[in-house]
């Protein structure tokens, strides 16, 4: 049921409440203190792009985004005329091919079915290069309330799921949520599992 045909249907209805309106404080945080403008970093579920406006006005070289629905992706087209087109990816993060530095988590996470966690885990191992990072924010809330998106968890269960498929940094309470997300969110670094 989360399928193009939902998402598509929250944009073209302006149901985005989701939407933070520019990048959020922990994502813009971790991005300030990287050093490398060169490595590779994909945004899965990127919606209205604010991280990759910022990324790319930061001059980080190689963003990649992707989106099941066209409707974001043509809004950050008419925002980024400047961002090459091959790189606003539309399709399925599950069945995207690839190999990225940087993962950026950002409301995407709880905007899938709680039962493709194990996949996403597994997924974002696959999509890391070798030492890469998924870092984010994660909401700290009761999985389901009404049974739709977005989905919550808490630290232990995260913990346990992704400890599964890759190597787990930290997951720690988020201290510069914006303000709506203050005391729901869990900052997250996690890191490919290398074989
Ligand atoms: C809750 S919104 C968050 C958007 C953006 N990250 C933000 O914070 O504003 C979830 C986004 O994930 C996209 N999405 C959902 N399932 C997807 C999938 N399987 N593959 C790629 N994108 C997906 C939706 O179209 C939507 O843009």
């Amino acid at each position: 049921m989360l399928n193009e045909a939902f998402w598509s249907s929250k944009y073209q209805s302006k149901s985005t409440h989701w939407n933070a309106g520019e990048i959020t404080k922990p994502l813009k945080d971790y991005v300030d203190q990287l050093k490398d403008k060169n490595i590779n970093i994909l945004i899965p579920g990127v919606g209205h792009g604010h991280e990759l406006k910022y990324l790319f006005n930061q001059g980080f070289k190689n963003v990649y985004v992707i989106d099941i629905a066209t409707e974001p992706l043509d809004y950050i087209r008419k925002q980024l005329p400047a961002f090459p087109n091959e790189r606003l990816i539309h399709g399925d993060f599950f069945e995207l091919e690839g190999s990225f530095d940087l993962i950026l988590e950002q409301t995407f996470f709880c905007a899938l079915n709680p039962d493709l966690r194990e996949k996403y885990a597994q997924k974002m191992n696959d999509l890391l290069s070798y030492n890469g990072k998924l870092v984010g924010v994660l909401f700290d809330f009761p999985l389901d309330t009404i049974g739709l998106p977005p989905y919550g968890g808490n630290k232990e269960e995260y913990e346990l799921l992704f400890m599964n498929h890759m190597r787990l940094i930290k997951i720690e309470r988020c201290y510069n949520s914006i303000k709506p997300r203050i005391d729901r969110e869990l900052f997250i670094h996690i890191e490919k599992k290398n074989d």
